[in-house]
C-alpha cells in the first residue's frame, strides 16, 4: 500500500493499515514457502514483512531464512548461489553462513564485523518453512490443538491473497455474526469459554454446516495471523490451518494446511476427509475475499453480538509488534 493513503490506528482503534512510523508488523511466526519448493542446495528471494528475505536449504537439508541483501553492495541474495551451508551472493562472491554471518569474502583475508544479515529464527513444520519476526520466538510454532506434527497427514496448499495486514482475515475466527450470516453456519455459542492468552486465543466449538453437518472443533489462534481447526466433522477427525504472511505492498498471502490423523482410516478413506476439510475452507475463504478485498476495514461500532470479536481487537492492540531485520534493508 502507497505510505500516502496510510491510516494511524493510533486515535480510533484498529485500521487494517500500516503506515511509515508504525513498528512494524507483529512479533509472530510466519510462512514464507512452501517446503517443497526449496530443495537441498536451493535459494529463493521472497517478499516478506516490510522487506525482502530469502530462504534457502543447505546441502544438508536445512531450511534458514535470513534478510536479502548482501551488505557489500545490496545485490540481492535470492539471485546467488547455494555453497555447502552458506549460500554466495553473486555480485563479489561474499558468502554467508545459516547465521547470517558473512564466511568468506575472496578478495581479502578480514571479514569486517557489520559484514552479516539478519537471521530469523526459522523452523519447518505443516510443509512450510516458517521464520520469526524477532530476535527470538517468543512461543512455539503453530499447532493444532491435540496432535503431533508425525500423528497427521496433511497437505499444504497457496490459499488467498488479500489487500489487508495479517491480523484483519483472523478477526473472523470470532466474529461470529459474519460466520452466521456469511457463512450460513449454525452456531450456538457462549464467547465466556474463549481463553485469551498472551500469545494463542482457544475455544472450543460446536457448529452445523447446512451441507456438511455437524463440527465439533477447538479453534486457537496462534499469534495474529494462524486459525487451527482441529476436531470432528459427523464423527470423523478433519483438521484445517489457515496462516497469512504480510508483503511489503500492504498484502498478506495466504496457505492452508488440511490434516488428518493418520491411525483412523484407510488411505482412501483419509484422502476423502481431506478433500472435504479443503472444500470448506475454500468455500469460507471464497466467501470472505469479495468483503476482505474491498473493506475499509477497521474497528467502528460494535454491538454486544460482537463481545467475542472485540475481544480479538484487544488481543491485537495489546499484541508486541517487531522489526528485526529492517536495517538491514
Ligand atoms: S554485493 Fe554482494 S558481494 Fe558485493
Ligand atoms: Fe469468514
Amino acid at each position: 500500500m502507497a505510505a500516502g493513503t496510510a491510516r494511524s490506528s493510533a486515535r480510533s482503534g484498529l485500521s487494517s493499515r500500516t503506515s511509515r512510523s508504525s513498528p512494524g508488523f507483529h512479533a509472530s511466526w510466519y510462512a514464507i514457502a512452501r517446503s517443497e519448493e526449496v530443495a537441498p542446495g536451493q535459494v529463493l528471494g521472497r517478499d516478506f514483512l516490510e522487506g525482502r528475505a530469502i530462504v534457502y536449504r543447505g546441502e544438508s537439508g536445512r531450511a534458514s531464512v535470513m534478510s536479502a541483501y548482501c551488505r557489500h553492495l545490496g545485490a540481492d541474495l535470492g539471485v546467488g548461489k547455494v555453497i555447502g551451508e552458506d549460500v554466495r551472493c553473486a555480485f563479489h562472491h561474499w558468502q554467508y553462513g545459516p547465521d547470517g554471518k558473512c564466511t568468506k569474502i575472496p578478495a581479502a583475508d578480514k571479514i569486517p564485523r557489520a559484514a552479516r544479515v539478519f537471521k530469523f529464527p526459522t523452523a519447518e513444520k505443516w510443509g512450510l518453512i516458517w521464520a520469526f519476526n524477532g530476535e527470538q520466538p517468543l512461543f512455539e510454532v503453530p499447532e493444532f490443538a491435540g496432535y503431533q506434527e508425525a500423528e497427521l497427514e496433511y497437505r499444504t496448499i497457496e490459499a488467498f491473497d488479500l489487500p489487508v495486514e495479517p491480523w484483519v482475515p483472523f478477526t473472523n475466527s470470532m466474529d461470529f455474526q459474519h460466520l452466521r450470516v456469511l457463512h450460513g453456519l449454525k452456531i450456538d455459542f457462549d464467547p465466556k469459554q474463549i481463553q485469551v492468552g498472551d500469545y494463542r486465543i482457544q475455544y472450543d466449538v460446536r457448529f452445523e454446516d447446512p451441507n456438511l453437518g455437524v463440527f465439533d472443533q477447538c479453534i486457537r489462534v496462534t499469534g495474529t495471523n494462524t486459525i487451527a481447526l482441529a476436531g470432528k466433522l459427523n464423527g470423523t477427525s478433519v483438521c484445517s490451518m489457515a496462516t497469512g504472511t504480510p508483503t511489503p505492498d500492504g498484502r498478506t498471502v495466504g496457505w492452508m494446511v488440511t490434516a488428518t490423523p493418520r491411525s483412523e482410516a484407510a488411505p482412501e478413506q483419509r484422502d476423502r476427509q481431506l478433500q472435504v476439510g479443503e472444500a470448506f475452507f475454500k468455500r469460507l475463504i471464497e466467501e470472505d475475499t469479495p468483503v476482505l478485498s474491498t473493506a475499509h476495514f477497521h474497528e467502528g461500532v460494535l454491538i454486544e453480538a460482537d463481545r467475542a470479536l472485540a475481544m480479538f481487537f484487544q488481543y491485537v492492540k495489546r499484541f508486541p509488534r517487531s522489526r528485526p531485520a529492517v536495517r538491514f534493508d
